[in-house]
C-alpha cells in the first residue's frame, strides 16, 4: 500500500467519522449541518452509502418495451445500461467495456440486436455475453469478459436497479407498490414528454423542497390551481382525521384503487391517493383532463385524485385519471442534481388529438422551473458560513423532516455497518 492510499483511507475515515459525530449530534427536526449540503468528502459518503447501495428508480418499462431496447443511466461514478433481452426479460450492466473499460452506450435510450464497443468493436450480445473480440489472440478466454451484471427488476411499470454487490431485498417495495400501481397499466403507456433539467443544490435540499408545499403559495401559482396546500398531503400523519380525505378513501377503494397512506417502516417510501382540489382532477391550469383518453382503460372513474409515491432517494411521483408524471433524481456533485421529468399517456393516445402538449405540461414545467430556483437560492444561502440549522415548522414540515430522519437514521446504521 502506498503512503498515498494510506493518506486516502485516513482522509476518508475521518470524514465517515466527523459525519457520525454530526449525525449523533443532530437536534430532532431541525435541519441539517452545512457540511451536509456542501462538503465534497460528504457528498462521497452520500453516493458510497446510499447511491451505491439502494434501488434507484431509473426509467419505465414503456421505454424499453421490444428485444434490443436500452436506456442508459450515470448513477455517480457508474454508468448503467438497461436492457430487454431476448427473451422480453429486463437485465442491467455496468456500460464499460471488458476491454480496456469505454462507455458502450452514450445514447440515452436505443435499439442494439448487439451491444458494439465503439472504441475496438467487442461485441456483447443482450445477455452480456461477450461474442466478438478482434485479434486477441488464440488463448483469449472470451467467456471471462461479459459484461459485468447489475442488479436490476421492474414493479408496476417502473425499472429499478442497484449497483451494490449484494441488493437490500426489493420484495417489500414490489409487496407495497403492486396494488397501488397495476391497476393503472403504467408498462402500457408512452411517454409523451420528458424534460430534464440541472438544478445548482444538493440532492437533500431538492428533496427537502419536494416534501413540503409551505414554499407552494408564495412560488407556485400555477400548481395551486390544483394541488391542495395542506400539509396532511405532503406530512407523514397519513391524512387522519381529514373526514373529505377518508370519504375519498372509501370510494375509490370501493372502486378497486387502493387509496389508503401507507409508510414503509423504515420511512423509505410511501404510497397514499390524495383528492385534487374540490372540482379538479388533473394537474392543467384548469383542473380539467389533460388527455381525453383515460391513462389505463381499466380506470374510467374521471376523478381520482392523485396516487402519490416516494421512494429515497431517486424518485416522486403522481398518477392521475388522464396522466402521470414521474420524477427521477440523480446526483451529478455535492451541489448540482439532475431532474428528469416524464408525462406518461395511455400509449395509443394522439397528440393533437387526444391531447396538447402544452396544456398537458405546463403546470409542471413551471413548478419545475420555480422548484429549481427556490433550491439554487437555498444552496447559495447553505453555502455561508454563518447558515445554521434551525426547526422545521411543525405544522409545514413533517415531511422534510422525516426525509432527513430517514436520512440520518439510514446513513448512521450503513456507517456503523462499515466501521464495524
Ligand atoms: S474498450 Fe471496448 S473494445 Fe476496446
Ligand atoms: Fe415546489
Amino acid at each position: 500500500m502506498s503512503q498515498t492510499d494510506v493518506n486516502d483511507g485516513v482522509r476518508i475515515m475521518t470524514a465517515r467519522d466527523a459525519m457520525l459525530s454530526r449525525l449523533r449530534r443532530r437536534k430532532p427536526a431541525t435541519a441539517l449541518e452545512r457540511d451536509f449540503y456542501v462538503s465534497p468528502e460528504d457528498f462521497q459518503i452520500d453516493l458510497e452509502m446510499i447511491w451505491y447501495r439502494d434501488w434507484l428508480f431509473v426509467g419505465h418499462d414503456c421505454e424499453v418495451l421490444n428485444p434490443g431496447n436500452y436506456l442508459t443511466v450515470q448513477i455517480g461514478e457508474y454508468p448503467v445500461i438497461v436492457v430487454r433481452d431476448r427473451d422480453g426479460g429486463l437485465r442491467a450492466f455496468h456500460n464499460s467495456c471488458r476491454h480496456r473499460g469505454s462507455r458502450i452506450c452514450s445514447a440515452e435510450r436505443g435499439t442494439a440486436a448487439r451491444l458494439v464497443c465503439p472504441y475496438h468493436q467487442w461485441t456483447y450480445a443482450l445477455d452480456g455475453r461477450l461474442l466478438a473480440a478482434r485479434d486477441m489472440g488464440e488463448n483469449f478466454d472470451k467467456s471471462l469478459y461479459g459484461l459485468k451484471p447489475v442488479h436490476c427488476t421492474s414493479v408496476g411499470g417502473y425499472i429499478w436497479v442497484c449497483v451494490a454487490k449484494v441488493a437490500p431485498d426489493f420484495e417489500p417495495v414490489r409487496k407495497q407498490l403492486e396494488p397501488y400501481f397495476l391497476p393503472h397499466k403504467l408498462h402500457d403507456t408512452k411517454i409523451a414528454f420528458e424534460s430534464t433539467i440541472v438544478e445548482n443544490a444538493n440532492w437533500k435540499l431538492v428533496w427537502e423542497n419536494n416534501r413540503e408545499c409551505y414554499h407552494c403559495a408564495g412560488n407556485h401559482p400555477e400548481l395551486i390551481r390544483t394541488f391542495p396546500e395542506d400539509p396532511t398531503i405532503t406530512g407523514v400523519d397519513g391524512g387522519s382525521g381529514n373526514e373529505r380525505i377518508a370519504a375519498k378513501w372509501a370510494y375509490w377503494e370501493s372502486i378497486g384503487l387502493p387509496s389508503k397512506f401507507k409508510i414503509s417502516a423504515n420511512g423509505q417510501y410511501r404510497t397514499t391517493r390524495f383528492p385534487l382540489l374540490e372540482g379538479k382532477t388533473s394537474y392543467t391550469m384548469d383542473g380539467q383532463a389533460a388527455v381525453s383518453r383515460p391513462l389505463a382503460d381499466t380506470v374510467t372513474e374521471p376523478d381520482i385524485g392523485t396516487l402519490l409515491l416516494f421512494h429515497f432517494p431517486t424518485t416522486w411521483n403522481h398518477v392521475l385519471a388522464d396522466h402521470a408524471i414521474t420524477f427521477r433524481m440523480l446526483p451529478l456533485t455535492p451541489t448540482t442534481t439532475q431532474l428528469t421529468t416524464k408525462w406518461l399517456v395511455h400509449k395509443d393516445a394522439v397528440e393533437g388529438v387526444d391531447y396538447d402538449l402544452k396544456r398537458l405540461t405546463e403546470v409542471w414545467l413551471a413548478t419545475n422551473d420555480a422548484d429549481r430556483r427556490v433550491c439554487q437560492e437555498n444552496q447559495i444561502g447553505v453555502n455561508s458560513p454563518v447558515y445554521e440549522p434551525a426547526p422545521y415548522s411543525t405544522i409545514h414540515e413533517d415531511g422534510v423532516a422525516q426525509f432527513v430522519d430517514w436520512y440520518c437514521t439510514h446513513l448512521e446504521s450503513r456507517l456503523t455497518e462499515a466501521s464495524t
